[in-house]
């Protein structure tokens, strides 16, 4: 197929386009750069030696969308990644988040709707689900008020795709993932943040390759075992897989119903503190931290039910912890190297 992937230089995005691309598809970029880098593409070229063709634009631009739309006549399916995703930042500038999360997913589907363009994977997030009732978490569990303005655009994203999916015949996956860590095994790609990362995992690696002094453990006084927050930490690597897994499920029509959600995670739930003693463990290192306040709006424990996707879309992590630390930590020892502007 001929895969359209929007954001496809981010961290989930290039991981997604070199499975792609080693399984034979041909993949077309458009990202805006907002909150990545163009030599992401030669990076993934040099992973795959295949370099994908490349857009530079702004998905919000109404008019631009539409002549993208029109000189790309032959798209077979599209995954639709890009996104502001920063929680806390969403709570500063709720309008940005709308206006750019929702803009660019309706330019998207106005494209798909003018061009005959079916199939859509989507990226979503289980932020959907707030702090569920039960554990694990499943498809059918209720998605309840949103904590953020961007978790709000997740939701409100995934019911637009469901009224258009019915409206335009769409054939739509909507993936809602837990929390994606880890790098390619290549150290060509992995997660890039701009600035003093939000995320645990980044945070860590930082920590230890001395860019962060110590790193702060929200909170200790869960109802988690170890008092920590519990997460389902998934391989990046895995979820790019689960991208290809899914856009040829459309492209084979093997889809039950023509609007589908799964739920991609390891099933298994990490404290914080499992996290840090794993990646002590790989990297042989010992992390300064230190128990703060928790960081507001956090949930306390969140695990997936994987057993639809793994029974349904016919996808498995297979990745461990302990490799995703690993990987993490061999990226971050590549960045280091590459001494790049913004990350001090
Ligand atoms: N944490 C720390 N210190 C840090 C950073 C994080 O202790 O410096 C803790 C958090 O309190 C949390 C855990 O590490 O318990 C994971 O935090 P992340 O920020 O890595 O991930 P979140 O689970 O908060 O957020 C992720 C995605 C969001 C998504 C959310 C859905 O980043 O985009 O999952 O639950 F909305």
């Amino acid at each position: 197929m001929k895969i359209l992937v929007t954001g496809g230089t981010g961290y989930i995005g290039s991981h997604t386009v070199v499975e792609l691309q080693q399984q034979g598809h041909q993949v077309v970029i458009v990202d805006n750069l907002s909150n990545s880098r163009g030599e992401v593409i030669d990076a993934i070229a040099k992973i795959t030696g295949i370099k994908p063709e490349f857009y530079q634009f702004d998905l919000t631009d109404a008019e631009k969308s539409k002549q993208f739309f029109k000189s790309q006549p032959d798209i077979d399916a599209i995954i639709h990644f890009a996104a502001y995703k920063a929680v806390g930042e969403s709570m500063a500038e709720p309008l940005m988040y709308y206006r750019n999360n929702l803009d660019s997913l309706i330019n998207i589907l106005q494209g798909m709707k003018d061009n005959g363009i079916s199939r859509i994977v989507f990226s979503s997030s289980c932020t959907v689900y707030g702090q569920p009732d039960e554990l694990p978490v499943k498809e059918t569990s209720p998605v309840k008020e949103a904590w953020s303005p961007y978790g709000n655009t997740k939701q409100m994203s995934e019911q637009i795709l469901k009224f258009a999916c019915d409206a335009y015949a769409l054939q739509v996956i909507a993936l809602r993932y837990f929390n994606p860590v880890g790098a390619h095994e290549s150290a060509q790609i992995g997660e890039l943040p701009m600035g003093v990362p939000n995320n645990l995992v980044p945070y860590i690696t930082q920590t230890a390759i001395g860019i962060r002094p110590r790193l702060m453990v929200f909170g200790n006084d869960y109802s988690t075992p170890d008092g920590t927050p519990v997460r389902d930490y998934l391989h990046v690597v895995d979820l790019a897989k689960a991208h290809v897994t899914a856009v040829e499920r459309l492209q084979t029509e093997a889809q039950k119903m023509p609007y589908e959600v799964f739920n991609l995670g390891t099933g298994t739930g990490y404290s914080v503190l499992e996290v840090i003693r794993a990646f002590e463990r790989v990297s042989g290192l010992k992390l300064n931290f230190k128990i703060t306040a928790r960081r507001p709006g956090d949930i306390e424990k969140v695990w997936a039910d994987t057993s639809f996707a793994n029974s349904e879309l016919g996808w498995k992590a297979v990745y461990g912890l302990d490799d995703m630390m690993r990987s993490a930590w061999k990226w971050e020892q590549a960045l280091m190297q590459q001494k790049l502007p913004g990350r001090y």
